[in-house]
């Protein structure tokens, strides 16, 4: 046996050898805040004696390697201190019990030939992959607090295990700036099975693409607040979706293949108070399935909106229903058609009338062609991860001289080293680190950039402290309207200690529509973490008092898409000013100040906004100006906690040549905490197309006594504004808490929270605007 294994673990010697550039690379990623100088980032599970010969059981070696140096585990509440990046070389590797990741760790198989994980059958535990154990009765990381994960790149097969006997493939309650990719669920195909593919039971997610559920009682079993899946296959699964519940969810490219009921969203349906709120679904087919969509959804359904649903360009090939409602009732013949648009909920009509509470066809949108692939559906492009490169051809940002220690000031090196891969054609690793800047860094056309982990882009100094003479950190494209293409992939964006003229990122480059620009799980996280100065320690809440701490402006704007800019694919782009600080044991709140969130006025866009988030900007966390052809699919935001004390006028003056609100006409005469920070305001823009969003606003002065229904929702008094002369701008299934008024239109209300009532939320199925 011991031979044996030895000489298969030569022979996956060979091929790793052979595997993807991120298993070859030197690794020299740092962790300047680790307990240990000698903190390693990466680590192969083979280092730590796993075999991957699909014989030897490889649990206790892979949890060593996660292990190793005491990371974020069971316990701990949350970091950014110990990065891990755990890679797996090809092989089938054996488990009996679950592999437990810790915080701000990674997953990663090889990208070239996905490793195999393989349940033995008598494996014990709450899935192969359980990114969240219940230790107690409770998750172990709060499930709104677990952010900066992923897993990519992996078979998880549980046909060992007996069809009869529970099995769960992956645990993944989780939250932002998470992500899945490329991962197949294999699991029995019998007519007694009982294993689930995913299951996660709550969160505020997230992002995931590229899986595929083979077999199994249920594809994925999933309930979260919110959540975007994109490219999903399931074949022969006997339910592929259940939506255990949700506010709102979006998902696109779905193919559903062979099985008895495609999405179950009828939970909580039997006691006449639904438990799933929303669902957006859009390009995707259905074949050879009983019943596409089953749903407890009627007009006289509990709360009010609940079970809102849109659905757009589906395509159905012998699937006799096509939506099922209660007690068997039809509510959508199936048949082989494609569904133009449908949908059942609340409707509110261009000028302004509604709600129309009813299930029908809808008058879609009319899709941009700028925004859409061969075929007519929406573009889409999964993270790269540059299969066909070898090692030798990549370039590392610690050896080009950059250190990453949060020290030193890195921004000539890692200038350097960016120009020196663009222009030679190659990739940038950004090994791990917190890359301390004191000026512009420029990204340049031809840029293919790829940290390890989450590395740090850290801005510092006077150059982004001039409130009055905003200075981008990250500038994408020297000059605006520079043309080319770059691809950015798993880093972060964020400022250290006083930065009120800090802007993020800010887009100058234009890119071909037909070969856009992309950006794949990179983030713009503004304080609230170790290397910040933006801490417990500097910048604690202060309750019941609007005095501003003038330390704690820490950055002018999150995201920047300038006039000239065009062509653009964000996925999985979270920008978040810290509430609280990750690397505080007790998670402490904090009050910091950030300008504005994600702000475009790219003149023709167009623009894909997957899976993004912006989070505790002071004037707004989307908004849109003289813009066009922008793709939403699920947005989701958060007001300030500290909001009304002080209120969104404090402490930035709006710049009109950005187009800020300074809430004077639409406040005017209005009660309540009318000058908030609006969630989403579009300006004068055409074909801008929202595909599920959540504005939420749960706190007022950090209570969230305000947030409930009962309590009037009075968090603030208006949170979604379209003003101007617009035209092809739709919302389906805008959620909202803790607003009094739901979407307003040149100032005046369209629809309020009060007779759209759901599940938490409120919810508008559909509102064209125009
Ligand atoms: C207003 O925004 C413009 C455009 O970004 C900028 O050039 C200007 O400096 C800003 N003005 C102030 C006072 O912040």
């Amino acid at each position: 046996m011991r031979f044996a294994s030895a000489v298969l673990a030569a022979a996956s010697l060979v091929a790793t050898v052979s595997g993807h550039w991120l298993g070859e690379v030197k690794h020299q990623g740092v962790a300047p805040f680790a307990p240990s100088a000698d903190w390693k980032v990466f680590r192969s599970v083979k280092d730590y004696g796993a075999v991957g010969d699909g014989v030897t059981d490889d649990t206790a070696a892979i949890n060593a390697a996660i292990n190793d140096g005491n990371p974020c585990n069971k316990g701990c509440v949350s970091t950014t201190e110990t990065p891990a990046l755990i890679y797996f070389p090809s092989g089938t590797y054996l488990i009996s019990s679950p592999v437990n990741p810790a915080y701000f760790t990674q997953l990663i198989g090889d990208a070239s030939s996905p490793p195999t994980l393989k349940a033995t059958s008598d494996f014990k535990g709450f899935g192969l992959i359980d990114a969240d154990p219940y230790y107690t009765e409770v998750l172990n990381w709060k499930s709104q607090n677990v952010f900066f994960r992923q897993v990519r790149n992996f078979i998880i097969d549980t046909t060992n295990i007996a069809p009869g006997t529970a099995a769960t493939g992956m645990h993944w309650p989780t939250s932002q700036a998470t992500s899945l990719q490329n991962i197949v669920f294999n699991m029995p195909k019998t007519d007694d099975v009982v294993h689930v593919g995913l299951f996660m039971e709550e969160g505020s997610g997230g992002f995931l693409t590229d899986l595929t559920f083979n077999g199994g009682a249920t594809g994925a079993s999933m309930g979260n607040q919110q959540f975007t899946m994109r490219n999903l296959e399931f074949n022969n699964c006997k339910t592929a979706i259940i939506q255990l519940w949700d506010w709102g969810w979006t998902y696109a490219g779905l193919s559903i293949n062979n099985c008895k009921v495609g999405i179950d969203m009828s939970a909580g349906g039997d006691a006449n108070a639904l438990n799933v709120g929303s669902i957006t679904l859009l390009d995707s087919t259905f074949k050879d399935t009983g019943v596409a969509i089953l749903t407890a959804w009627s007009t006289s359904t509990s709360p009010v909106t609940a079970g809102s649903l849109v659905i757009e360009n589906v395509e159905l090939s012998n699937v006799p229903v096509a939506v099922q409602g209660p007690g068997s009732s039809t509510l959508l013949e199936g048949g082989s058609i494609t569904i133009a648009a449908w949908g059942n909920g609340h409707k509110y009509a261009a000028d302004g009338s509604g709600p129309d509470n009813s299930a029908g066809p809808l008058d879609a949108p009319s899709r941009p062609a700028a925004l859409l692939a061969d075929g007519g559906r929406y573009y889409t492009r999964s993270k790269p991860q540059y299969e066909d490169v070898a090692a030798s051809s990549i370039i590392s940002a610690r050896s080009e001289g950059a250190k990453g220690d949060a020290k030193t000031d890195d921004t000539k090196a890692l200038q350097a080293a960016i120009d020196k891969a663009a222009s030679a054609g190659q990739i940038l690793f950004i090994d791990y680190g917190l890359y301390l800047v004191t000026d512009t860094i420029v990204i340049p056309p031809g840029a293919k950039i790829v940290g390890e982990t989450f590395p740090v882009i850290l801005s510092s100094g006077d150059a982004f402290n001039d409130v009055n003479n905003p200075k981008a950190i990250v500038q994408v494209g020297a000059t605006a309207g520079q043309t080319g293409q770059v691809e950015l992939s798993d880093f972060i964006v964020s400022t250290k200690g006083t930065q009120a003229g800090a802007v993020a990122i800010r887009w100058n480059l234009a890119s071909d529509s037909g070969k856009p620009s992309g950006l794949w799980d990179v983030h713009v996280r503004i304080g609230g973490f170790s290397g910040t100065e933006q801490q417990v320690g500097q910048c604690p809440k202060t309750p019941g008092n609007p005095a501003v701490n003038e330390k704690c402006l820490v950055a002018y704007l999150g995201v920047h898409v300038v006039k000239e800019a065009a062509g653009v694919y964000f996925e999985n782009t979270w920008i978040w000013t810290a509430d609280h600080d990750i690397d505080d044991e007790s998670n402490t709140q904090i009050t910091l100040y950030a300008g504005r969130g994600f702000y475009v006025e790219s003149t023709n866009g167009p623009l894909w906004l997957w899976g993004t988030g912006s989070e505790h900007f002071v004037l707004y966390q989307y908004q849109f100006a003289n813009t066009k052809n922008i793709f939403m699919g699920q947005i989701q935001t958060e007001t300030p906690y500290y909001q009304p004390t002080p209120n969104a006028l404090v402490p930035f003056t709006p710049n009109t040549s950005l187009n800020d609100p300074d809430f004077s006409a639409s406040c005017a005469g209005v009660d309540g905490n009318c000058a908030a920070a609006w969630g989403l305001r579009i300006l004068d823009s055409s074909d801008v197309l929202v595909y599920g969003g959540g504005l939420y606003s749960f706190f007022s002065d950090y209570s969230t006594s305000c947030s409930t229904f009962d309590a009037g929702q009075t968090c603030q008094q208006r949170i979604a504004s379209i003003e101007g002369s617009v035209s092809n701008v739709g919302l389906y299934n805008l959620n909202t808490i803790g607003t009094i008024e739901m979407i307003n239109r040149d100032g005046k209300k369209v629809a309020g929270f009060k007779e759209n009532e759901n599940t938490f939320a409120s919810n508008v199925a559909v509102y064209k605007a125009a």
